[in-house]
């Protein structure tokens, strides 16, 4: 198969099964969130969370689908600012369900583009802020070009939000994609759905696809997520040194990967005899071992930066002019399970992790409230001790806290 026919082929499948599926009825009841693309998470990793959404703001999202990361950019603009962005994608049935939902959202801050961003330069566009490009690089017969495409579209001060496949957590699907290839990769699509709903119905406990409880699309009945996960005419999956490479062949560089907890060994081996080692290696490297360790990583979610402000575009957690802000939690209730001597609890895919969360956190937790500066709450905890608290051990001990909360994707910083 050529690559024009490749190309044609990835096309038609998101013309027919527009992914992921959604409706634009459910915009009524909620609003779909996640990484990358939350404004507070781009502030905090692009522009060391000093971009102010008051001023106008450009985001891309490099191959939209039926939505999500457009929609919750565009809602969350309109609720800051002028901040508009721009939607493309070579499938015009994805388009039709994005279009309904920003309708059934009100929002008019969406320019819908058709057309692939292998073609970019020629779309006229024009510089982003941010680009958002998420389940699409891996499926591009070159991933590198299709992220130099992406590059040139974007300003110097900004950044991408990016999602690629990883081979681990996807064990067992690239055997199923294999197989079904191999009984009917020439037969029409309706045809193979068939065939992959029998194979999978009959695939011995002993099949990796069977033994891997990291991947679901494919058992929630709807075509789509199947076509997606199963039949896909080009998809590959990256490891994290495979991301360092594309990323630094772009000529960006990587600012975090979310959730930074999962990309962390010493979470797991910290007070080991192997801890040592760990500690003495470069982040990357560090990366690399936790998706070896962690086994369970099916995506890489990413943010990267131009090369020449690596370092520099994330917030720094010892900042007195930062503003910590919590993200899908409630802080006050935090703090009281903190005051009790309470637990922190999460499960990451099957890795279970329980953090303590010690009584001094809890006025700390209490008074994060979005607003306040870390400055201002080291103040107002001083006050309430009666004593004027020394800075540095008032950062150590946010450090600590900062290092759960943001490596869970919870807390994030903007610039007051
Ligand atoms: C797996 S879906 C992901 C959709 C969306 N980014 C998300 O995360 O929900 C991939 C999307 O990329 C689009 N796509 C594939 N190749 C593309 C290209 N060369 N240019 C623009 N869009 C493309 C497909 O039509 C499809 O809608």
């Amino acid at each position: 198969m050529g690559r024009d026919d490749r190309d044609a082929r990835v096309r038609a499948q998101y013309e027919s099964y527009p992914y992921p599926p959604r409706d634009a009825a459910d915009e009524a009841t909620r609003l779909v969130v996640g990484s990358p693309g939350q404004l507070a998470e781009l502030n905090h990793y692009v522009f060391a969370g000093a971009r102010d959404f008051a001023r106008p703001f450009r985001a891309l999202v490099a191959g939209g689908g039926t939505g999500d990361a457009a929609i919750m950019l565009a809602q969350q603009l309109a609720d800051e600012g002028p901040g508009e962005v721009v939607y493309l994608d070579v499938s015009e049935a994805s388009a039709a369900v994005a279009k309904a939902r920003a309708a059934a959202r009100g929002l008019s801050n969406i320019r819908f583009v058709h057309g692939s961003l292998t073609a970019l330069p020629a779309l006229k566009l024009g510089r982003f802020d941010y680009i958002d490009c998420c389940g699409v690089l891996h499926h591009l017969e070159d991933p590198a070009a299709g992220l130099r495409m992406l590059v040139g579209a974007l300003s110097d001060g900004g950044g991408m939000g990016l999602m690629v496949y990883a081979p681990l957590g996807r064990t067992g699907v690239y055997h199923v994609q294999s197989m079904l290839r191999m009984i009917g990769g020439e037969d029409a699509l309706p045809d193979r759905v068939t065939q992959a709903r029998a194979l999978l119905s009959r695939l011995p406990p002993t099949s990796w696809m069977r033994r891997n409880p990291y991947v679901g699309d494919h058992l929630l009945g709807r075509d789509a997520g199947l076509v997606d996960l199963l039949l896909h005419p080009r998809d590959r999956a990256f490891t994290v040194g495979e991301i360092d490479a594309l990323v630094r062949g772009a000529g960006l560089a990587l600012a975090a990967f979310i959730e930074p907890m999962r990309y962390d060994p010493l979470i797991q081996l910290g007070d080991g005899a192997l801890a040592a080692r760990l500690r003495a290696m470069r982040w990357i490297d560090r990366c690399a071992f936790a998706e070896l360790l962690y086994g369970n990583h099916k995506t890489h979610v990413f943010y990267v930066v131009p090369a020449a402000r690596a370092g520099a575009s994330v917030a720094r957690a010892d900042d007195p002019d930062v503003v910590p802000v919590p993200v899908g939690f409630d802080p006050a209730a935090m703090a009281a399970r903190a005051r009790d001597g309470g637990t922190l609890r999460t499960d990451l895919d099957g890795l279970k992790l329980a953090f303590p969360l010690p009584p001094a956190a809890a006025p700390v937790l209490a008074l994060m409230d979005g607003a306040r500066s870390l400055g201002a709450i080291h103040a107002a905890v001083s006050r309430d001790a009666g004593a004027a608290q020394d800075w540095r051990g008032f950062a150590a001990g946010f450090g600590r806290l900062y290092a759960v909360l943001n490596g869970l994707n919870l807390l994030f910083l903007r610039k007051r």
